[in-house]
């Protein structure tokens, strides 16, 4: 048996500590024998086991034993969620002691061991009078060191598990460096590419996401959170707040309540039947009141119709903003809409702080609404077991990050998030052996870009830039021609990007006076030309939205430049969003649209170029011809005038489809889809019907269809139904020449709606249902839903 020197340090560890039950809290020095007994810790420190510190007890009795014990500040300090500052430990350890702080986000300091947090930990509960844990959240969004490709990217694989996957990873490497809570997934339906906050969510399908939300939620959670490898997961922003109007960020949104429950909600409500533990309340206003001070969506939806039994945190200071919206005169005020709507903890701000005692006091809150509001959080710390294990094995985070399995994991999400956009006489995949290959544009070399927005905690030199990732790919002899042609933006072009480590800004390097020229010749000297454009990777994410969606600085110029060359060009895009790139359609040989696909961009990329991996994703949001169409998405109404007659409704300069529709994805191979048939003209409500399509794979590799499901209710009671909805999807591996039946058993489930009132309607009459490649091919079969 061979030791590796990791096994060996394990094995001392567990010698040492075996047989001390308290162990695993041993991180430095600490007052633990004062606290800590055999198998439970004293808390409140009087010497015996208090219901609220007896594991064996259920958390509802838990909670209520400890309440009773709260004092009004103590339960105030419950719902206070408080940033780390520079020196918190210091600065806010008479707070804690005194049972002021319910729990710390960990907004951008880099922090990637648990030392600050147990350190914070132990104040609490060792020397605050009920020793109640602090809970820690993060914006683990994509990953935490093993970075994944971006949200956008790996809803892009139509594979709701490999989100189950990546966020299992997430939620391990995470909870190593002391997180209990994950601001993720963000649920988000996003129809407005300009709005940046597109990449962090799963596109603009509410059935597809629905399954991403739950998928997420499970990797997260697990089957139980309270595991030291899993974290709570939190459902954001709730709600609406995709809808920004203009596509800016933090912008008003207009949602009416029919299409609030049909295209907004549900994604939520599957989060929250897959049992997520918290939800974040948005920035947004939300047709005529903010979402952090909205009880309509907050109490009445989530809490009574929903039965979510969990809390709901603000968005950063979006209670105290609720002044700025202008529904709130002062603070006082403020508060009191956000904790009566149904925000349980805030965010930053200090309204709960600063007012809630007197308001309380004055009778201006009722103290029934604050125990409900401190009785959730509780539940959910009792839930996540930081009452038994409150600390975070300090030496965890040593090994857990960047693991073979995460790493592996990361390269294989890349690939799967590829979609195939262009493929002209098969200039894809790139031979192994090409003899003279050149990597131009501002990708080429550049890791840090491939990380997306919300990168947590990645590292420069963890990331696998293209060039390295096709280099490996290369006999070791063969010379891989790189040109980076020009920079991403020219100064003064946007935003200054961060340097990823430190946040310390840096200039961009502007395109050196030679240096198209110089990607020219590169270009003219070699046979194949794989060209790496985009955007940087902080024009899109919070705060980040744009007017424009083509490419900045001079890539243009660039891209201009290397097609004169005549010799064919295969584009690797790089962006949050969708972009309109008709230009690039137009030229280029090959466009593979690789989003920002995380620390092991470069090899997954690679595998996906060179054929090692067959592409087989397809877009989840769709992609414009320009931006004045925008927003723009599939599954929209039908309009009384729908393209027929003379009013069409259609622009006068542009056409009115899109560039790329929703669904849209090309394989190395192609796919024939034969006609749909059904087992039946009729369905019985109740019932089920099967619907079947035949498809053959027409081309010389084999390669992965996706099959894609949509269902149109020709007529509904309670207002009209998308002209397409996404009901289902299968990816079939074909072998070349190779012919497949593939079935969709439709039942119920994919024939209702929402009425306003959120009642699911499912009525008889006329259907359509489509069996096709994406959105926008196929011919439609009609079916009758019958009593
Ligand atoms: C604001 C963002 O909107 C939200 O998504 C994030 O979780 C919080 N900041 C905490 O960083």
């Amino acid at each position: 048996m061979k030791f590796t020197a990791s096994f060996l340090c394990l094995l001392v560890v567990f010698i040492a500590t075996a047989g001390d039950t308290n162990s695993i809290y041993h991180d430095g020095p600490s007052s633990l024998s004062v606290t800590t007994r055999q198998g439970w810790i004293d808390l409140n420190k009087n010497g015996k086991k208090d219901i609220y510190e007896d594991s064996s007890q259920p958390v509802a009795k838990r909670v209520d034993n400890l309440m009773k014990q709260m004092t009004l500040d103590e339960k105030i300090g419950q719902l206070e969620q408080s940033p780390f500052g520079k020196d918190p430990a210091t600065q806010l350890a008479s707070k804690l002691k005194a049972g002021e702080i319910g729990s710390f986000l960990d907004g951008s300091a880099q922090i990637e061991t648990p030392v600050l947090r147990n350190k914070l930990q132990h104040i609490a509960v060792e020397q605050s009078r009920l020793g109640i844990p602090l809970i820690f959240g993060h914006d683990s969004i994509h990953g935490f060191r093993t970075v994944f490709p971006i949200p956008l990217a790996q809803a892009c694989a139509w594979e709701p598990e490999l989100f189950e996957r990546t966020q299992t990873i997430s939620a391990r490497e995470s909870a190593a460096a002391g997180i209990d809570w994950v601001f993720a997934p963000m649920v988000d339906l996003a129809r407005d590419p300009r709005w940046g906050r597109i990449a962090e969510g799963f596109g603009e399908d509410p059935w597809l996401g629905a399954l991403d939300a739950a998928a997420s939620v499970r990797g997260f959670q697990g089957t139980n959170c309270a595991d030291a490898n899993r974290v709570v997961a939190c459902l954001k922003h709730f709600v609406g707040y995709g809808a920004a109007e203009g596509g800016r960020d933090y912008n008003t949104t207009e949602i009416s309540e029919f299409t609030l429950r049909n295209y907004y909600l549900p994604q939520f409500k599957a989060g929250v039947d897959a049992g997520a533990l918290t939800v974040m309340s948005a920035f947004n206003d939300l047709s005529g009141f903010p979402a952090s001070g909205n009880r309509h969506t907050l109490t009445d939806i989530l809490r009574d119709e929903w039965k979510f039994p969990g809390f709901v945190v603000s968005d950063w200071e979006s209670v105290g903003e609720l002044e700025d919206h202008g529904v709130a005169e002062d603070i006082s005020e403020a508060a009191r809409l956000a904790l009566t709507a149904g925000v349980d903890m805030e965010m930053v701000s200090t309204t709960y702080r600063d007012t809630l005692k007197l308001q309380i006091e004055q009778g201006k809150i009722s103290k029934k609404v604050l125990d409900e509001a401190v009785r959730r959080v509780l539940t959910v710390k009792f839930e996540k077991g930081l009452f038994d294990r409150p600390f975070t094995d300090a030496n965890s985070y040593k090994t857990a990050f960047l693991q073979q399995d995460a790493v592996d994991l990361a390269r294989e999400a890349a690939a799967k998030s590829c979609v195939l956009l262009k493929n002209e006489n098969g200039a894809l995949p790139l031979s192994h052996h090409a003899e003279k290959l050149a990597l131009i544009g501002p990708f080429a070399e550049d890791g840090e870009e491939m990380v997306g927005a919300w990168y947590s905690r990645a590292h420069t030199n963890d990331i696998v830039s293209l060039a390295d990732g096709m280099r490996a790919k290369l006999p070791f002899d063969f010379q891989l021609a790189v040109a980076r042609g020009c920079s991403i933006l020219e100064t003064n072009n946007g935003k200054i990007r961060r340097h990823i480590g430190d946040f310390s800004v840096i200039q961009e390097h502007p395109t050196g006076a030679d240096e198209i020229a110089g990607a020219v010749s590169v270009a003219k000297a070699a046979d194949v030309i794989v060209m790496t454009l985009g955007e940087p990777r902080d024009w899109s994410g919070e705060d980040s939205s744009r007017t424009s969606l083509g490419l900045p600085g001079r890539q243009m110029e660039l891209f201009d430049a290397i097609v004169a060359t005549g010799k064919p060009v295969i584009v690797v895009l790089f962006n949050g969003r969708p972009l309109a790139i008709p230009q690039i359609q137009k030229s280029a040989a090959a466009i593979l649209e690789m989003w920002f696909p995380g620390v092991q961009g470069g090899n997954g990329v690679a595998d996906v170029l060179f054929g090692d991996v067959d592409p087989a994703g397809r877009l989840t949001t769709t992609f414009p011809l320009n931006v004045g169409q925008v927003p723009f998405y599939y599954n929209a109404l039908n309009t009384g005038r729908p393209g027929f007659g003379e009013y069409k409704g259609n622009y006068v300069d542009a056409p009115t489809l899109p560039l790329y529709p929703f669904g849209f994805g090309l394989a190395y191979t192609t796919f024939e889809f034969g006609k749909v048939r059904l087992d039946a003209p009729e369905m019985k409500l109740g019932g089920t019907l099967a619907a079947h399509v035949q498809i053959q794979n027409t081309g010389e590799r084999a390669g992965t269809a996706v099959a894609e499901l949509y269902i149109r209710d020709v007529a509904a009671s309670a207002g009209p139904r998308p002209v397409h909805e996404l009901k289902g999807f299968q990816k079939i591996l074909l072998q070349p020449g190779e012919s497949s039946e593939v079935t969709f058993n439709i039942s119920e489930n994919e024939l209702g709606y929402y009425d306003a009132k959120g009642n699911w309607l499912v009525e008889p009459g006329k259907f359509q249902l489509w069996i096709a490649k994406d959105s926008a091919s196929g011919e439609p079969v009609n079916f009758q839903l019958v009593k």
